[in-house]
Formats: structure tokens, C-alpha cells, sequence
């Protein structure tokens, strides 16, 4: 539970600094240096977890809801996308595996937890799946703010 809400709380902050250092990288000329070097089967790995288990909510491509902003009557957000057009980046590879396993705040019916029915290697596996949806400037800047900050 607590994991949860600091999770979500870091949120707001994270994309103010996210977005700073992006301008900052610029203005000093050091964007495109981290290549990512993934394993292309380990990609497909994940994208193929993540069809079986995360799709129904998140979409086939982590596309997530259109209205994912709204939220619904019960006051609670629709699945968020995964790709660059919202904030999964702004969390650590730790922060996302936490979540993935715990879930949202448990009995709320929001992101289900999956340590009993997904291995760390599969969590890991669609981990890099989602990474490899990002644009080569926000997993620049996730790289080099979020994930060693
Ligand atoms: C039953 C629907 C549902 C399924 C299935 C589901 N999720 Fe989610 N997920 C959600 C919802 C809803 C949220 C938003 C939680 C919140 O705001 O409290 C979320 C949030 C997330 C986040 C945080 C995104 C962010 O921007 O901070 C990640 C990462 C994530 N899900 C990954 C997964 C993965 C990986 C799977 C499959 C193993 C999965 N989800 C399966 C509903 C789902």
C-alpha cells in the first residue's frame, strides 16, 4: 500500500525533472549517446508475456485507454499507456518491477498484482519489451535521470 501511493505520488515531480533535464541535454549537446543494445528475443519475449497477461487492459502495444487522464466514476484511472506518451518512464526498472508484482493498492480493483503468476524473468522479459516502445530521446532521458539518478 505504501509502496503504491509513493509510487504514484513520485509521479508529478518526476515528469517536472524529466522534462528539465531533457532541455538541459540539448542545450549541452548530449542527447543520442545511450544506445540501447537489447535482446532482440528477449523483446519478443516479453511482448509475447505481455499479450497473454497485460493486453486485456493495457492494449496489445501498451497503447493503454484513450481517456486514460479521465478518470471514472468510481475516481479511479483507466490502465495507463506503457509507451512514451505517458509516465511509465518516469520510474526506475526497480520502481516498475515493485509495481508489476505488488500491484495497485490491493482489494481496489485497479492494477492486479502478479508475483504469483508471473516469474521475475518474465516481469524482467516485458520490462524490456516496454523499454524498447520508448523513443530514443525519452530513453535518453529516463536513462540518465530516472533509472541513474
Ligand atoms: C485488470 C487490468 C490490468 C491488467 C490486466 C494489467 N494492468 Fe497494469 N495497470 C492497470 C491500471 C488500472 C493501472 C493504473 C493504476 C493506478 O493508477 O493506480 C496500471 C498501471 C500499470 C503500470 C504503471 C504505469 C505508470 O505510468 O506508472 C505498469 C508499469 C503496468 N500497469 C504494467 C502492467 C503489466 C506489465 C501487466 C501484465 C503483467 C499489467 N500492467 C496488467 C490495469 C491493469
Amino acid at each position: 500500500m505504501i509502496a503504491s501511493i509513493l509510487f504514484l505520488s513520485s509521479c508529478t515531480e518526476s515528469v517536472t525533472t524529466a522534462t528539465k533535464l531533457l532541455q538541459q541535454l540539448q542545450e549541452q549537446g548530449l542527447m543520442n549517446e545511450v544506445k540501447r543494445d537489447f535482446d532482440a528475443k528477449q523483446v519478443t519475449r516479453g511482448h509475447e508475456i505481455f499479450i497473454k497477461n497485460c493486453a486485456v487492459c493495457h492494449g496489445q502495444n501498451g497503447e493503454g485507454t484513450a481517456d486514460w487522464r479521465k478518470p471514472l466514476a468510481n475516481g479511479r484511472y483507466p490502465p495507463p499507456p506503457l509507451d512514451s506518451t505517458a509516465h511509465a518512464w518516469h520510474h526506475s526498472t526497480e520502481e516498475l518491477k515493485r509495481f508489476i508484482l505488488k500491484g495497485g493498492p490491493p482489494g481496489e480493483g485497479r492494477m492486479p498484482e502478479w508475483q504469483d503468476k508471473l516469474s521475475e524473468q518474465e516481469i524482467d522479459d516485458i520490462l524490456v519489451w516496454i523499454k524498447s516502445l520508448w523513443s530514443d530521446e525519452i530513453y535518453e532521458a529516463w536513462y540518465r535521470q530516472i533509472e541513474h539518478r
